[in-house]
Formats: structure tokens, sequence, C-alpha cells
């Protein structure tokens, strides 16, 4: 059986953690991370615990899963290494957690300079001032990758010795060119390498030749499961430019980045929440009154997995729904936080733009036009099957399919895996 991609298709934090550790648990022989960096924070809660992952798949509870953190990934090996650490402690093995060579580094250096730009904000040289970015310094790794001058990949670990002479070289330009922007210093030379070095012993035992493992799975009929970050609307490519992140999210680089034949893909799942959230700067067309907001942002602990900073949340966005459906090529949408939605009377949806067909390029000026209001269906309690939803629940997803001619298979009504009706 051929290749299933997850992503998500809003700003990312549609609940693709618990789709894809749900998913992982019937029957994939791998699940692979394709992008983004430990920005992400996807939430899972099963029978071992609760967890935040940032850079180890989803997958990785299942014991015969591999997991594999491919090549368009950026790593911040002591962040993995910790995240690593918490899953052993609860008794989750990392045998099969597999990571590209070919994978690029997140340096000291990225994340002073993310914090330097975002928060000491003296490089404002154009109109741009702040993205709000997680700071983790993911936007100045995947410069560094495209510059290809100064950037530091998984594998270059292995030698230790070329590692550190570069490290040495690349360290000085960075520290001098760092001070000179943004008048932060680095951490000493000596405490970098000590933490490259320590990391290298954990991380180097996992490196493994990934893309032919997902190749040579696939050929033999094997199902592997992509899973995304972030969201579409953050792909910088397809995105809200230039409030995005700083790589593709959508189901077109799952193939580009992990070797994956497009015509091996049999399943494109959209994940997307049942109202909207955000965080960080850019538009956010249908943001709610401010006490609405505050209302399903304690309903739905909308908190940051990652920063822990709150998220604005809006009212479904059907334009764009059906934008992010188109771009991804989504065979199936997943459907999570219903059970959060129906609290509120009346739920509200956005229908449509007055200026007409939704332009990314100027979405900060367009207006978004709430209409249908339909009563909140309250709690959905033990429901575990869609011909026994409230009526309006009902409606609610029949809007959505028709609006963006997909089929809504997984209705998520709650954080565990088995609050879910497929
Ligand atoms: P991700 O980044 O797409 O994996 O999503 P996050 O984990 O950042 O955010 C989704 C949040 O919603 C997490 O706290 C999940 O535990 C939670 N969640 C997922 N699906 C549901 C659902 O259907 N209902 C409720 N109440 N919470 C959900
Ligand atoms: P998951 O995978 C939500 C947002 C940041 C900021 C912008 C750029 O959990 O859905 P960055 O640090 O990437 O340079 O920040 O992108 N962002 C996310 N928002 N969920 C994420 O990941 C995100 N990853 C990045 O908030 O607006
Ligand atoms: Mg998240």
């Amino acid at each position: 059986m051929p290749a299933t991609i997850v992503v998500g298709i809003q700003w990312g934090d549609e609940g693709k953690g618990k789709i894809v550790d749900m998913l992982a648990n019937s029957g994939f022989h791998a699940v692979v991370r394709f992008g983004g960096g430990n920005n992400a924070g996807h939430t899972i809660h099963n029978e071992h615990g609760r967890f935040a992952l940032h850079l180890v798949p989803a997958g990785i509870f299942n014991p015969d899963t591999l997991n594999i953190i491919e090549r368009g990934v950026v790593v911040h090996p002591t962040s993995l290494i910790k995240e690593m650490d918490e899953l052993l402690e609860k008794n989750v093995s990392l045998s099969k957690l597999k990571i590209s060579p070919f994978a690029h580094m997140v340096m000291p250096w990225h994340i002073a300079e993310d914090r330097g730009r975002e928060i000491a904000g003296t490089t404002s040289s154009g109109s741009l001032t702040h993205i709000g970015t997680t700071l983790r310094g993911i936007g100045p790794c995947y410069q560094d990758k495209a510059g290809r001058w100064q950037a530091f990949r998984v594998g270059d670990l292995i030698n230790r010795q070329t590692f550190l002479e570069k490290l040495e070289k690349v360290y000085i330009s960075k520290a001098l060119a760092l001070q000179a922007a943004h008048g932060v210093a680095l951490p000493s030379l000596e405490d970098v390498k000590r933490e490259y070095l320590e990391a290298s012993e954990r991380i180097v035992p996992h490196i493994a030749d990934t893309s032919s493992l997902i190749r040579k799975a696939l050929y033999y009929g094997k199902n592997v499961l992509c899973e995304g970050a972030q969201g579409t609307l953050l792909d910088v490519d397809f995105g809200s430019y230039p409030y995005v992140t700083s790589s593709n999210t959508t189901s077109i680089a799952a193939c580009m980045l992990t070797g994956i034949n497009p015509s091996d893909v049999s399943r494109i799942i959209g994940v997307a929440k049942a109202y909207v959230t955000r965080v960080g700067a850019g538009p956010f067309p249908t943001r709610m009154d401010r006490e609405t907001e505050e209302q399903i942002r304690e309903f739905g602990k909308e908190y940051g997995a990652t920063t822990g900073r709150p998220r604005l949340c809006g009212w479904l966005d059907l334009p764009l729904l059906h934008y992010a459906c188109d771009i991804n090529h989504i065979t199936e949408i997943a459907l999570t936080k219903m059970d959060v939605l129906g609290f509120l009377d009346p739920v509200k949806i956005c229908t449509h733009y007055k200026e007409g067909t939704v332009d990314m390029f100027s979405l900060s000026d367009m207006t978004p036009v709430l209409g249908s209001e339909i009563h909140g269906w309250g709690a959905l309690g033990e429901c575990r099957e869609r011909s026994k939803l409230p009526d309006t629940a009902r409606q609610y997803i029949e809007r959505i399919e028709a609006a963006t001619a997909t089929r809504v298979r997984t209705i998520s009504i709650g954080p565990e895996r088995n609050e879910t009706i497929t």
C-alpha cells in the first residue's frame, strides 16, 4: 500500500499530532517528519501519557513503526535529546528512530539571530519589524541551508575533527556579524563545542540512509505516513508571506523532501480545526470579538504547545480552507475540536470575501463575510458515530464538505486517541 500524507490546512496547531498518533497505530511501517523544526509542537494524549513532540515523529508510540526525521527538517540537537529523554523516561522505545544525515542543524547563532531580529528589532531595514516567530532559530537555519557556505548538517557530526574545524571558523564569523547587527553575544566557543559533541554521542547512532528506507518500504508494498508540520497558510510560498515560516509545508513538499513518487500517494489528509487559530503576526481575517475569543481559548486550551503563547481565535474561513484543499490536493479532511466549537452559540462561519476570490497576495486588505450562523450543538459526550451527532453539528460538517468539495472522513471530539469518529 502506498503513501499517506497528513498536513495542516490552516495556520498550524490543527491537531496533526493527534491524527498521526491515531493513524500510526493502524499499521504504518514508517512515519516521516518532512519539514520544519522544533517550532512545531504536536500534542498527543495516549496510554503513555501526554506529550508535546517538536522533532520526533508522532508515530514513536508504536514500537513497530520506523520514525524518520527526514532531510527537510532542521534539527536542534540539544532540543532533540531533551525530547528523547522525556520519551525514554516514559518507557517509549527510541530504537526505531532514524535521522537523515542530510537534515540541517540549528546552531546557536541561528537562535541568537532569530531573537535579535524579533526582540531587539534592530534590523528593521524594510517595513517588516516583527513576524512573531517561535524564536527557535528556524528562519536563520533555512537561510544558511540555502546559502550553503556556513551550514551544518546532522551528518557533519560523524567526523568530529572536521566538524570542530568548521565550527571554529563559522563561529568567529557569526559572532562578529551578530554583535554588529544586533549587539548580541554568543555562548563561548568552548561551550558550543561541548554542546554539539555531547549531542553527537546521542544522535549519531540514529543516523541512517532514511530516504532509501522509505523507498524500500514503498517498493515492498508497506505503508508510509508523512507527518506535516505547521500549516498551509504558513507555507513560505503558498502562505500569507512574509508572515509565514521558512519552509514548505504542503503535501507536494512531502514528496519533494522524502523522494516519494507523487503517484505512490493514495491519501492526502488535511487536518483542520472546526474554527481557526493563529500565533504570531500577520493577517487573520476572521478573528472573533475579544470576548468570544477568550471563551473559546479557555474551552479549547488555545495556548501554543511550543511557546505557550495565547493563540488568536477566529471563525472557520471556508474560502481559505478551499484554497488549502486545492493547493494540497486534499483527498479527505480530518476535522478537529468539534467538541470545543459547539459551546459557542451562535456559531459563525466565513462563507466568502467581499472582494471575491481569496487573494493571498493581499489577504490583509480583504474583508471576510460571516454568514450562515447556526446554533451551537453543546457537548458531544460519548458520541462515536457521525449519524448520531446533533443536527447542527452535522449541518456544519456538510457545509464544509460542500464548500471544499472534500469529504470529512475523521471527526475529532476530544484530545484522546479514542475521542474520534471515523
Ligand atoms: P498540531 O501542532 O497540529 O499537532 O496541534 P497542537 O498539538 O499544537 O494543538 C492541538 C491541540 O488540540 C492539542 O492540545 C490537542 O491535544 C488538542 N486537540 C486535538 N484534537 C482535539 C479535539 O478534537 N478536541 C479537543 N478538545 N482538543 C483536541
Ligand atoms: P505546528 O507544527 C503554529 C508560526 C509562528 C510564526 C511563524 C514563523 O505545531 O502546527 P518560525 O518560528 O517558524 O520562524 O515562526 O510561524 N509557526 C507555527 N504556528 N503551529 C506551528 O507548528 C508553527 N510553527 C511556526 O508562530 O507566526
Ligand atoms: Mg502545534
